[in-house]
């Protein structure tokens, strides 16, 4: 009796001990097979880029993917040494967000090399190869933030700033910009004073350049079109010192909170409402598509000097005081807390009156 209980539970363990091991080697199988992803962004610093980073982790989480990340800090060598090192962790795809879209053409040519998928995210890589862009519709961003700004300023001096010159972005908001502010300028609407670009999107380099331009125009500013909310924050700093804040409309881009409550305070015009979700979970559903060996959907092509490049391209949608509500909160892109949390030190809109002697016709600019 005893040798058949003891060959009986000899058997159990033998046996649990196999489906132990088949669960192990099951589970690690699992884990191996999880479609590998690498990831660049080029900086955390404005807040829609937490948000990406936050979105595309969850979205390759839903999708039982492994994501590997890297921030650049703003620097395209050390985005460049970031990718090199993603590119030996056996991914599939690599998702970069170019700090330079030139330089960045290196890491598409090196993953196209190494048999390796390339995304170009938000900002469209130059000069190479490329599976993918996935990205909002920029020219048109261009085209809402000077469509608003002359519906306000429809006459006087623009300063027209555009984003970081290695940003192809800063291009295209700037073509789509152009191509509402060219006729006016022609037809002696608006005076474009100044035209130039704020490096690496600073903030603090957007309120310096806006204090000379103020100082040498002596004031007799109407109006700023201001490529995003980070630079849109610095401008209207260098408004205040002239107490002119709140009379010149000045746009932006990206919803950042400080920018809705600017927006609630009457300091800035407007903003650009990119959902930044849709833009991860697309990014990431594309990237499961190539790793899968599938065509991923596009529905439109950029030309990035390479060839044609297939495009997925969101639409953006243009924020005022009229729709903070419904387009970011409801959204859930920002919480009613957030959008309501305004500091009353911010400040008031100032006022004052133009001498508007130097400005071709009449204007009411300020709004
Ligand atoms: C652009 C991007 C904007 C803005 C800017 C600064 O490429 O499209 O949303 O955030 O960079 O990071």
């Amino acid at each position: 009796m005893l040798w058949k209980i003891i060959a009986l539970l000899l058997f159990t363990a033998f046996f649990s001990a196999c489906d132990a091991n088949n669960f192990l080697n099951s589970f690690l199988k699992k884990e191996k097979e999880k479609t590998r992803i690498g990831l660049s962004i080029p900086t955390l610093r404005e807040a829609r880029w937490q948000r990406d980073l936050k979105y595309l982790k969850e979205s390759a989480v839903a999708a039982d993917a492994e994501l590997f990340t890297e921030i650049s800090e703003n620097n395209a060598a050390v985005q460049e040494q970031q990718c090199d090192e993603l590119l030996k962790k056996n991914i599939k795809v690599l998702i970069v967000a170019p700090h330079d879209a030139k330089a960045a053409a290196s890491i598409a040519d090196k993953a196209k090399a190494a048999g390796i998928k390339i995304i170009s995210y938000d900002r469209l890589i130059l000069g190479a190869d490329l599976d993918l862009y996935v990205s909002f519709d920029n020219v048109k961003i261009g085209e809402f933030q000077a469509k608003y700004i002359t519906s306000k300023a429809p006459q006087g001096n623009y300063i027209v700033f555009s984003g970081a010159s290695t940003d192809n972005n800063a291009k295209l908001f700037r073509e789509g910009a152009m191509k509402v502010l060219a006729p006016l300028e022609e037809s002696g609407k608006i005076h474009i004073v100044e035209d130039a670009p704020i490096p690496d999107w600073d903030s603090d380099m957007a309120e310096k350049m806006t204090e000379t331009i103020l100082a040498k125009y002596n004031g007799e500013i109407h109006a700023v079109i201001a490529p995003n909310d980070s630079t849109a924050g610095g401008i209207i700093r260098a408004l205040k010192k002239h107490h002119i804040a709140g009379l010149v409309p000045v746009s932006g881009q990206d919803s950042d909170v400080e920018a809705v409550h600017r927006i609630m305070q009457g300091m800035q015009a407007m903003t650009i409402f990119k959902d930044s979700h849709n833009l991860a979970s697309a990014a990431i559903s594309a990237a499961m598509s190539l790793a899968a060996g599938e065509k991923p959907f596009s529905n439109a092509v950029a030309q990035n000097g390479k060839g044609q490049i297939p495009a997925m391209l969101l639409e953006p949608v243009v924020v005022d005081n009229s729709n903070i509500v419904p387009t970011l909160v409801q959204t859930g892109y920002l919480s009613r807390e957030q959008v309501y949390a305004v500091n009353e030190n911010e400040g008031q809109p100032q006022r004052r009156t133009f001498n508007i002697n130097n400005v071709p016709g009449n204007t009411s600019a300020g709004y």
